[in-house]
């Protein structure tokens, strides 16, 4: 008997929005507000944000649960197709006077057996250190922080960077008029992004997250997890680096192959 996943789905969630609206006495000008603030989310072009921010992390933590290897977190909306590959010295492209910490990132792609990948793919990206995205912050030049590296022979990597900033989620719209209604803190911890992907391999989808960071207890995304926070060695020239080991694990079969 095939089952129909919307009648299920949306079913069970109105049903429980419905008894919300029981349980907590909702009155006719909240439920006048709510249906504004909806209207301005879809004008404001915030349905992505508000998905990844409030959602994503469920959906990512479920599909995930059974994944053997490294963790996983959530996409976000700021990831953008096309970033170059590096070579030597493996440098994200920035400002001539970008401001931050240098930050090297070294590691190694292994597969659930600890074998090294060779020719893996780390599509990194990541907020500058005032925590803003290029090709979303209009200041920022097109493609700053972004870009890509493959792994060696012997599976290993090397990124050098600045350490990202915190951030924010736009504060001026509609998702964050609800974090300050609701009393939510909109900060995210400062993080570096990235997908490892390799042929055969299922792609990892994560953040590296630092120590050092405010907000590694309240992330308005809810994506933070222990395994994904690192301790950056400080150098004796002030720059930072640290080692991450990203594990692969084999590509599913599809359930109809
Ligand atoms: C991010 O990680 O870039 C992000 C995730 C969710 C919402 C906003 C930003
Ligand atoms: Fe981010």
């Amino acid at each position: 008997m095939s089952t129909n996943r919307t009648d299920l789905i949306v079913g069970d969630i109105l049903k429980r929005i419905h008894e919300a609206i029981v349980e907590h006495d909702v009155t006719y000008p909240e439920f006048q507000a709510a249906k504004q603030w909806l209207i301005d989310v879809g004008e404001a072009g915030e349905w992505p944000l508000f998905l990844d921010v409030f959602v994503e992390f469920a959906v990512e933590q479920n599909a995930n649960r059974a994944r053997e290897g490294s963790q996983g977190t959530i996409l976000g909306p700021y990831h953008l197709p096309g970033a170059p590959v590096l070579e030597a010295p493996y440098e994200l492209p920035r400002r001539e006077d970008e401001v931050g910490d240098p930050l090297l990132i070294t590691g190694e792609v292994v597969d659930t057996h600890g074998q090294p990948i060779a020719g893996a793919e780390l599509d990194v990206w990541q907020a500058d250190a005032a925590g803003f995205y290029s090709g979303f912050e209009p200041s920022l030049p097109e493609g700053i922080l972004r870009g890509k590296v493959i792994t060696g022979e012997d599976g290993r990597y090397e990124v050098r960077t600045v350490l990202p900033g915190p951030y924010t989620i736009p504060l001026g719209g509609p998702c964050g008029a609800l974090c300050a209604s609701a009393g939510w803190s909109p900060w995210r911890p400062a993080h570096v992004h990235l997908i490892v992907s390799a042929e055969g391999y299922e792609p990892l989808i994560t953040q590296i997250f630092f120590d050092s960071t405010e907000y590694l207890d309240n992330d308005v995304a809810g994506a933070v997890k222990d395994d994904l926070v690192v301790k950056p060695e400080r150098q004796d020239d002030g720059s930072f680096t640290f080692d991450y080991e990203f594990k692969l694990e084999p590509a599913k079969v599809p359930a109809n192959a």
